[in-house]
């Protein structure tokens, strides 16, 4: 489209608009929106004054600078005059400083940022009616062909159509502060202090020559017992600060500020409000900024979803015919870039919530573990800015720098392991007659040769009515035994890698189909009686099954005995009990699925009392020195299921009942679970776990590339990483995450007859060789950049 076509689509779309609040993201909006097509009316209403002041610092990454150096350059070249920049990440912690480099920050005074954007707009001809608050929105929508919600994470909006919009604020506990400091940090710097109290953290950053930002916080707890709560017990006015706290939190904080102050500005503790809304459309309305959302400051600020929103709804009402496209663009375009950041921001969030978890790691894994704790950011992008800080802690962490943490060796009972990567149970469903099938030695010869440290056989029933389907295989006759026996010798004959089992009753998820191409499972039209603790089918169109009497109880534990003698015969190097995914010893494990008033049920005491049993029993039997996993459901994701505490309390029991490691997933429990899937989910269960049992862990889920591997290991979350459908994507996995970093360690070794393929294989552009295109090329940028003021004007 040409420019004058460009400007008649977007007046046709919206020629009057009204935007309420004159914040980052309703000023850069009406600019932008202006620029596109002057011929437009943009009226801004907002109810504070020009002048008044809120805020502090705002940082940028160098993505959101580049969309806005395009979207208008003079904004761009007015705040990147102002801005302040480095790219080290200091962490002290412990009474040591780590320093990462090469990450690349900008930053500047909030109030600068906005006083740009309102030139900008003055420039353009907005009207932007200060000390106004807007009128009704209902009337503004009539008024107005679009009404743009840009009125902050307290939108009245918001509020005035929640049948649209539908959100859900989450108010987290963490108690927070934002505050300035005239101490010029020279780099982003966490600080993570323990006090007798418990922890106190803040997140700082230069943003001027003479200003900083300074965002204190602590845990709810850890923020009573400092006697916070009594300090701000006097709810100040707006506009007011909690100035007993500031001051309480200078004294405590002194020995980082180097005698400079702490300078508040409507500072008083707050609980960050995760905003999320089913929809940022109302007819003729639209949310944007923090009124659409909000993410955790810890990964970055608000402003700069703001300004990303401001520049998708002008570009979105240019680019389109009509203006229900261009809201709909504006919304599928930003949604999921929002989702993704508010992924990021609820991991790392969590992960200060629970910092004392990681109390007890040195300052290496410590920083290590900060920088990687939204998932973004990985051992192979800090390897890529910083290698010598990745050097540092990988040597930490007992390894030589070169062999990536994932083949490292690790010794579990009596049986070391080449590296850190599991095959996790993967059943195949070809086994109508309860025997291992060709099938299942085909894939467990493939991932034995694929490089793992460790391979899984998938859920194997230890009674005809504990099988999941009925093309399960079994572990409860001798013919069944030496079936097993059979493909562990014919693994063993072309690989030394340990293959374990893993034993399961499947209680109420039993007979049941294999699962279809929707990867769920229907009921057998004639399946057999199920156990389980209670009568509470899986979902309404699942059997109900029988509530188990002692007698049964007392058969499972002696199946489950009985099995494991099999499985060492066998040949099995490792056992895995399936205590998860709503088998049955997850069903009598789970508040939800146990309503038993009898000794198996009630407390968790009482909960634990049949898995426990099992456990013992089984200990009894399988012989010293090979590794017993235990595998479990660590939360349930449905309100009344396991707690944290509640997960912990069981797999200490389970740990003191001789499990050698826990295997820890989560879900699968109750059929209406809403896991929050993302790359990692599980993984801080395993680190919650890990540290509570000292016992080792296996993380597991969504774990699918080798750099997430890697940062799960260097960080301390997990001993070993399972990874399942990639496994079933690219049997060799592992070899290909060594082949594509050049790794050739003992931990990753080839099949003798397959090592001429041991290297990657060329691509199609491998023999393209480029040409030189820069006559003088840029020097690289060097790895630490820290922020040094420019010397004040004459
Ligand atoms: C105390 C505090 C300090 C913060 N400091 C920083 C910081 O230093 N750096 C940073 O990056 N982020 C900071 N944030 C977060 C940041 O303010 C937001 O993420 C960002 O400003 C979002 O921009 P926005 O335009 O969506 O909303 P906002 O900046 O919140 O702007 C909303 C505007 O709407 C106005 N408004 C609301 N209702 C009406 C109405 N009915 N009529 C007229 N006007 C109305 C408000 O007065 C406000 O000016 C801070 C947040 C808080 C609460
Ligand atoms: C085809 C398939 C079969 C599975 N079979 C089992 C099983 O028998 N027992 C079990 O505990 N989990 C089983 N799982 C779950 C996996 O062990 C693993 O926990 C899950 O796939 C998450 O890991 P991933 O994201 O790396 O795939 C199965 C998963 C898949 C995809």
């Amino acid at each position: 489209m040409n420019e004058a076509a460009t400007a008649e689509a977007a007046t046709s779309t919206a020629r009057r608009i009204a935007v309420i609040g004159a914040g980052p993201g309703g000023l850069y909006f009406a600019a932008l929106a202006k620029q596109l097509a002057p011929d437009r009316e943009l009226t801004v209403f907002e109810r504070d004054a020009r002048d008044d002041e809120f805020g502090f610092g705002v940082v940028f990454s160098d993505e959101t600078l580049d969309g806005i150096a395009r979207a208008d350059p003079r904004v761009f070249a007015a705040i990147s005059a102002e801005f302040a920049r480095w790219s080290d990440i200091d962490i002290r912690y412990a009474g040591e400083v780590r320093t990462s480099g090469g990450h690349g920050f900008a930053a500047l005074d909030r109030n600068r940022l906005r006083a740009i954007l309102q030139q900008r707009c003055a420039e353009l001809a907005v009207d932007v009616r200060y000390r106004t608050p807007a009128p009704p929105v209902d009337r503004l929508a009539a008024e107005y062909d679009l009404v743009v919600a840009a009125d902050g994470i307290r939108s009245g909006t918001r509020a005035t159509h929640p049948e649209s919009f539908r959100p859900e604020l989450d108010e987290r506990h963490c108690r927070y502060m934002w505050l300035a400091t005239d101490k010029v940090f020279e780099a982003f710097t966490f600080i993570v202090e323990q006090y007798d109290f418990g922890v106190l953290q803040v997140h700082a950053y230069p943003y001027s020559a003479t200003r900083s930002t300074f965002i204190v916080e602590a845990a709810a707890d850890a923020w009573r017992r400092a006697g916070f709560e009594a300090l701000a017990a006097r709810e100040p006015a707006r506009g007011e600060s909690d100035l007993a706290s500031v001051r309480r939190c200078a004294e405590l904080l002194a020995g980082h500020l180097d005698g400079h102050r702490l300078i508040p500005n409507a500072s008083r503790w707050i609980r960050f409000t995760t905003v999320r809304n089913a929809s940022w459309r109302h007819r003729n309305v639209v949310l944007l900024g923090d009124a659409a959302h909000s993410a955790h400051f810890s990964i970055g600020s608000g402003t700069k979803l703001a300004l990303e929103d401001a520049l998708a709804l002008a570009a979105a009402l240019s680019e389109q015919p009509t203006l229900e496209e261009a809201l709909a663009a504006y919304e599928a375009e930003r949604r999921p870039v929002v989702e993704s950041t508010q992924r990021a921001a609820q991991a790392s969030l969590e992960w200060f919530e629970t910092i004392g978890r990681r109390a007890g790691q040195g300052a290496d894994q410590f920083a290590f573990n900060l920088l990687t704790r939204s998932r973004r950011v990985t051992y192979g992008s800090l390897r890529a800015r910083d290698p010598a800080f990745v050097d540092a802690v990988d040597t930490a962490f007992g390894g030589s720098p070169g062999t990536p943490p994932m083949f490292r060796p690790l010794r579990l009972g009596a049986l070391e392991l080449r590296n850190r990567v599991v095959v996790p149970p993967l059943a195949t469903f070809t086994s109508p007659d309860a025997l291992p099938s060709g099938f299942d030695r085909a894939q467990l010869t493939g991932h034995a040769l694929g490089g793992a440290g460790l391979v899984l056989a998938g859920m194997t029933a230890v009674s005809p009515e504990g099988r999941a389907t009925d093309r399960c295989p079994g572990l409860w006759t001798d013919h069944q035994e030496a079936a097993w026996r059979q493909l562990r010798d014919a693994v063993r004959a072309v690989s030394d890698t340990p293959l374990g089992i893993q034993l399961t009753h499947a209680g109420r998820r039993g007979a049941s189909t294999a699962p279809g191409p929707d990867g769920i499972g229907r009921p057998l039209a004639d399946g057999w009686p199920l156990i389980a603790p209670s009568a509470i089918p899986w979902d309404a169109d699942s059997p109900v099954p029988h509530e188990a009497n002692d007698i049964q109880s007392a058969a499972v534990t002696a199946d489950f005995a009985a099995a494991a003698e099999r499985a060492a015969r066998a040949g099995f190097d490792v056992l895995e009990l399936q205590f998860g995914h709503g088998h049955l010893l997850s069903s009598f494990l789970s508040p939800l699925t146990n309503h038993r008033t009898d000794h198996y049920g009630g407390p968790l005491a009482h909960r634990l009392r049949l898995p426990l049993e099992v456990l013992t029993a089984v200990r009894a039997v399988w012989p010293a020195g090979r590794p017993l996993l235990v595998r479990i459901s660590a939360s349930d994701w449905a309100p009344g299921g396991t707690t944290e505490e509640e997960a912990v309390a069981i797999c200490r029991a389970l740990a003191a009942a001789g499990a050698d490691a826990l295997d820890v997933s989560t879900g699968e429990v109750v059929a209406h679970q809403r896991p929050p899937y993302g790359r990692g989910y599980q993984t801080p269960f395993a680190e919650l776990v890990r540290t509570a049992t000292g016992l080792p862990t296996v993380a597991v889920g969504a774990i699918s590339g080798y750099d997430d591997a890697d940062s799960v290991l260097l960080a301390g979350r997990a001993d070993l990483v399972a990874v399942g459908r990639a496994h079933l994507y690219d049997p060799l996995w592992t070899l290909h995450a060594a082949a594509e970093r050049g790794h050739t360690g003992p931990g990753a070794r080839w099949p003798e007859p397959w090592r001429a393929g041991s290297r990657k294989p060329p691509g199609p552009n491998a023999d393209r060789v480029a040409p030189r295109l820069h006559l003088l090329r840029e020097p690289p940028a060097p790895v630490h950049r820290r922020w040094s003021p420019p010397p004040p004007e004459e």
